[in-house]
């Protein structure tokens, strides 16, 4: 079901970016999309075991940077283990955003958010935010479009 929901629904993949105080951490994310026009309001779906979960219910704060085709092993990094218990950034190079997300330098675009809302579904929670910060990294770089197979195998 999943490797069809993906095909089906194409979307990005995004790497979650927050900071509280001085723990930054970030995951990868395909779940993210807008969600109001006006005002312009994103969504991303974060299950609440993520280190990301908790640390963006502390800040009130998150940045969704936009992974390029040709860095798929940014997103592997940043999705297969927790930062409760690594610096997941260590070797990766970032700058931070206007309330003090981590941008990756790699990213090809970032939009930092301030939390408006959450809303629990299912087993994952949706992280509603406006926009505080943004900017276009790369703007000739394709997006990395999130293929289940890449990721996760043939089954899903
Ligand atoms: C391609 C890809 C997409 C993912 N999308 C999501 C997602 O949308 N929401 C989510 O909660 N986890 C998603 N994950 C899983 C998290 O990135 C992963 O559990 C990560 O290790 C959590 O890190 P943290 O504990 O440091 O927050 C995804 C992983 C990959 C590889």
């Amino acid at each position: 079901m999943q490797d069809f929901i993906t095909k089906a629904i194409p979307t990005g993949v995004y790497v979650i970016t927050v900071r509280k105080g001085d723990t930054i951490n970030g995951m990868t994310a395909a779940w993210v999309t807008q969600v109001s026009f006006k005002p312009p309001l994103l969504a991303v779906a974060i299950a609440p075991p993520r280190y990301t979960y908790k640390l963006i219910k502390e800040s009130g704060y998150f940045c969704i940077n936009t992974i390029p085709q040709d860095a798929m092993d940014i997103a592997k990094h940043f999705g297969f283990k927790s930062g409760k218990k690594t610096d997941k950034f260590k070797g990766y190079s970032y700058t931070n955003a206007l309330k003090g997300s981590p941008v990756l330098d790699k990213a090809s675009a970032y939009i930092e958010c301030e939390l408006q809302s959450t809303c629990e579904t299912g087993d994952h929670t949706l992280f509603i935010g406006s926009i505080v910060d943004h900017a276009m990294l790369q703007e000739n770089a394709e997006p990395l479009i999130f293929k289940w197979s890449d990721f996760f195998g043939k089954k899903g």
